[in-house]
């Protein structure tokens, strides 16, 4: 066994007080006056109402080798790379312009040779498309501009062939308003589906203050109004109130029968898709089931004072466990602290702050009006790790051994991370998220470096800026509609990169040196490398406040993998303790870097745009 002796400084990391509904009381500021609503324009309680540690504290840790692995987690998942695709973008196989299941099945070998082992695809139920196929209109069958169910069948069963998963998009949380559920709860008759949705009993009576802008009036014949969960043609399914008002005898509590009613056929919505062959979901809005009387504003959709929303998703995993234990959930919840709770095998940490610090801040790059700033992967350095970094330990030292965090690459929720950024750039952020731990997702397109379209672009379903300009065609190859589709450019779903030098698959598979050829060597290291494996320990070693680079350990056993990212355009220098002894550092990807070890206190300097990954033996 390799001596670790890494505990020079007294290891302060405290795991987050209270999980569950503790910790949402704290109260404290967020980082700064600073807005940034990301574009839901949901503030996310977990994240946002406290005050950050300082980053000492997280950064005084010891490499131990020591590893929690999650229990009643599938085996495949522990390295797993997952792969995203928007179905409308990817590929269309019968030339309407917009794309389909069988296009995803004929694209299933691109996706199998970026070397990632599970796609997530976006919805692809009936739906009006008020929001690109969230809003449902009936979850049994696949919209026909996708194909059929039987196509449905056919791409998990190929997607199997290949050693490939598939988790479907679980929008458990709310309906279209097209649903028959909801047209028939707006119906003045009282019937099966009236307390399906959270309806108020009296349409000139506004609900509490604490749920302005929540509530839709006018709809239907039903004396009463509507709460939405996200738009106003998403309204919320009723999974009861935590705690309901007495003085508004509306709110039904959790137990109400219909309410069991309500969620009994959730749960076959989801065995429904998990026996035709789905390998797992990804749950929308996971935090957004039951409400809370006593929460204000857009906190209600986090349920933070209640478990109900724990329990339901509690129950749907026991029957996960027992009935498909090899399937694989992930959740946008952004509060692993909740979402891993015997919920979740992962959790989307993205709804917060410090995602925007890495990826986004600048108000040209998030383009949803509300943050402004540097972001710590840019050439300008000007951003700052510390942000993120202590609010992903809090997360991340309270669920160790529970479930895993992902931090996504990108998803269709935000502008492109190729937005003014170019092959090295974009490396960098890979080679950043392929050796974090939990489990990395890449969006379609992203492993080409596609680029972030300008607002102008046209705002479709619900597709507003900047999630317009994320969501256009896979680009496979020059020429026409850049081998997305045959239909005529006008038909599209979404205008293709214009750009002459828009990267496109065919010639980065020519180019050894292209970023998806990059990408493929970077997802190639994290299956192969034992202390990339998702549940291997992390250790930050240089992380400071607005500077660079930033430097952490990943472990597991004897093995010890050291990252040292440089995004910046500027040389960095770094002086960090590593009481490890390790003679010849290997480079397993980036640059050569000189590693001048002293007693335990390492420096070095890092060129600009520079990263470097070792394994210490
Ligand atoms: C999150 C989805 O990712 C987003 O696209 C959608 O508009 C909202 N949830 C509402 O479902
Ligand atoms: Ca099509």
């Amino acid at each position: 066994m390799k001596r670790y002796m890494f505990d020079r400084r007294k290891f302060l990391g405290k795991v987050v007080a209270a999980a569950g509904a503790g910790i949402f009381h704290l109260g404290g500021q967020a980082k700064s006056s600073e807005k940034s609503i990301p574009p839901h324009s949901v503030m996310n309680p977990a994240t946002e109402s406290r005050p950050a540690r300082p980053v000492s504290e997280w950064m005084e840790g010891r490499i131990t080798g020591r590893c929690s692995v999650p229990r009643n987690c599938p085996g495949w998942a522990h390295n797993a790379v997952f792969y995203q695709v928007y179905p409308q973008s990817f590929y269309d196989s019968n030339g309407d312009g917009i794309g389909d299941l069988q296009g995803i099945v004929q694209k299933l070998d691109y996706i199998k040779s970026v070397g990632v082992d599970a796609i997530w695809i976006n919805p692809f139920f009936e739906s009006p498309f008020g929001d690109a196929g969230y809003d449902i209109s009936d979850y049994y069958k696949i919209a026909p501009r996708y194909g059929t169910n039987d196509d449905a069948r056919e791409l998990f069963k190929e997607a199997h062939k290949r050693g490939l998963k598939i988790l479907f998009d679980f929008v458990a949380s709310y309906t279209s308003i097209d649903h028959p559920w909801f047209k028939a709860s707006a119906l003045q008759a009282s019937n099966k589906h009236s307390n399906w949705y959270i309806w108020t009993d009296n349409i000139w009576l506004d609900p509490p203050k604490r749920f302005q802008g929540a509530f839709v009036k006018g709809y239907g014949t039903r004396n009463g109004q509507y709460m939405q969960n996200f738009y106003y043609c998403e309204p919320a399914l009723n999974y009861g109130f935590d705690v309901p008002d007495p003085d508004q005898k509306w709110e039904l509590p959790v137990d109400h029968p219909d309410v069991l009613a309500m969620r009994e056929e959730m749960t076959n919505v989801f065995r429904f898709w998990m026996n035709m062959g789905a390998d797992g979901f990804r749950a929308d809005m996971a935090g957004a089931l039951v409400k809370s009387s006593g929460a204000s504003g857009n906190q209600q959709f986090f349920s933070m004072r209640g478990d109900g929303t724990k329990q339901f998703w509690q129950h749907i995993r026991e029957i996960l466990n027992n009935e498909y234990p090899d399937a694989f959930i992930v959740s946008e919840w952004s509060n692993p602290v909740a979402a891993l709770d015997g919920c979740f095998h992962a959790d989307f940490f993205h709804w917060f702050e410090g995602y925007n610090d890495l990826f986004q801040k600048e108000s040209w790059r998030i383009l949803n009006g509300y943050s402004e700033g540097h972001s710590f992967f840019d050439p300008d350095g000007e951003g700052s790790i510390t942000f993120f970094l202590t609010r992903y330990m809090e997360q991340y030292q309270s669920t160790i051994g529970k479930g895993y965090i992902s931090v996504p690459l990108g998803n269709h929720d935000n502008a492109r991370l190729g937005n003014r950024r170019d092959a090295d750039d974009l490396e960098i952020i890979f080679a950043f998220g392929l050796t974090m731990p939990g489990v990395p997702f890449i969006y379609y397109g992203n492993e080409i470096g596609m680029r972030q379209m300008p607002d102008r672009w046209p705002q479709v379903e619900g597709a507003y800026r900047p999630r317009n300009g994320a969501r256009t065609p896979m680009q496979w190859s020059k020429g026409r509609n850049l081998g997305f589709s045959t239909a005529p450019s006008e038909r599209l779903y979404l205008p293709v990169d214009p750009a002459g030098d828009a990267p496109v698959v065919a010639s980065q598979e020519l180019d050894p040196d292209s970023l998806l050829n990059r990408t493929r060597r970077l997802i190639h290291l994290r299956h192969v490398e034992p202390a990339l494996a998702a549940y291997a320990e992390f250790v930050p070693l240089f992380a400071r406040e607005g500077k660079y680079p930033f430097i952490y350990a990943r472990a597991r056993d004897n093995d010890v993998i050291l990252v040292v990212l440089n995004p910046s355009g500027r040389t960095a220098e770094a002086t960090f303790d590593l009481d490890l002894r390790f003679s010849g550092p290997a480079l397993l990807a980036g640059k050569e870097l000189e590693l001048i070890n002293r007693n335990g206190t390492v420096s070095l300097t890092v060129p600009g745009k520079t990263y470097a990954i070792y394994r210490l033996s």
